[in-house]
């Protein structure tokens, strides 16, 4: 039996911590109880088994713990995630949005079967094999309107993508939270040069950034930016 206290993040639903403000560490209670997806601590504390999260893993964390002013989690968001993979972050958002559905896209066959066998269990997951270049041909497989779409593909056009399915896909009032990461775009240039110019692509095509904020700290050369149509 875990001696550490868990207790609700003060922002963000579904998010727990333990520690002190400076040692925080994020937790989202397990739906799937008494599985992993990448390894991660399984701790139980008052009946309830909580999964730690990791955010040199997860970039989602890392956002979480570098405090963005908007709060932009609720239990029933239906969420488009771009770049599952086999589902680390996913795994956290099946455990937070337990009203809700995520439905994942992923273009590599090993990591599509990984988030298969990965999320069988979760029943707000819905995996879909394709590629995020293409939003329209995923079309058939997505039921609902989009509250949140979560970008965090390694792509030299990220803020194309993410363009492209917002538009396809994004409610009116919906966010945009979109991992850019320099190294994929330019490895020579400046990371703050490429981010400049990803932010400008963006609010050139009718998006205004409201956050941007710098993970470096857990992800080399990654920001996260919140977004919303103009
Ligand atoms: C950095 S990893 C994502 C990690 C994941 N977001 C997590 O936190 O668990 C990037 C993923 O994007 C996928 N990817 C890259 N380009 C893609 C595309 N055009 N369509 C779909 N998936 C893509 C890669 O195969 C890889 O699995």
């Amino acid at each position: 039996m875990s001696q550490i206290e868990i207790k609700n993040h003060p922002k963000f639903c579904n998010v727990f911590t333990s520690g002190s403000k400076e040692k925080l560490r994020l937790y989202t209670r397990n739906r799937d109880k008494g599985n992993r997806v990448y390894g991660e601590r399984l701790l139980e504390y008052k009946e309830n088994e909580y999964r730690e999260w990791d955010p040199f893993r997860s970039k989602l964390a890392a956002l979480i713990l570098e405090n963005p002013i908007n709060n932009f989690l609720s239990d029933d968001l239906s969420c488009l995630y771009l770049g599952a993979s086999s589902g680390t972050t996913i795994s956290h958002l099946s455990d937070i949005l337990t009203n809700g559905i995520i439905y994942g896209v992923e273009f590599a066959e090993r990591s599509i079967r990984q988030l298969i066998q990965n999320t069988s269990r979760r029943k707000n997951v819905i995996p879909i094999f394709a590629d995020a270049r293409y939003p329209d041909e995923y079309a058939k497989s997505i039921f609902s309107k989009i509250d949140l779409i979560y970008q965090d593909v390694s792509q030299p056009n990220q803020a194309e993508i993410a363009i492209d399915n917002s538009n396809y896909y994004l409610n009116e009032k919906g966010l945009l939270v979109l991992a850019v990461k320099s190294q994929s775009i330019d490895s020579v240039q400046k990371s703050e040069y490429i981010y400049a110019q990803e932010k400008k692509i963006l609010e050139n095509r009718g998006y205004k950034i409201i956050e941007s904020i710098n993970i470096h700290k857990y992800a080399a050369n990654h920001i996260v930016l919140l977004v919303k149509k103009r």
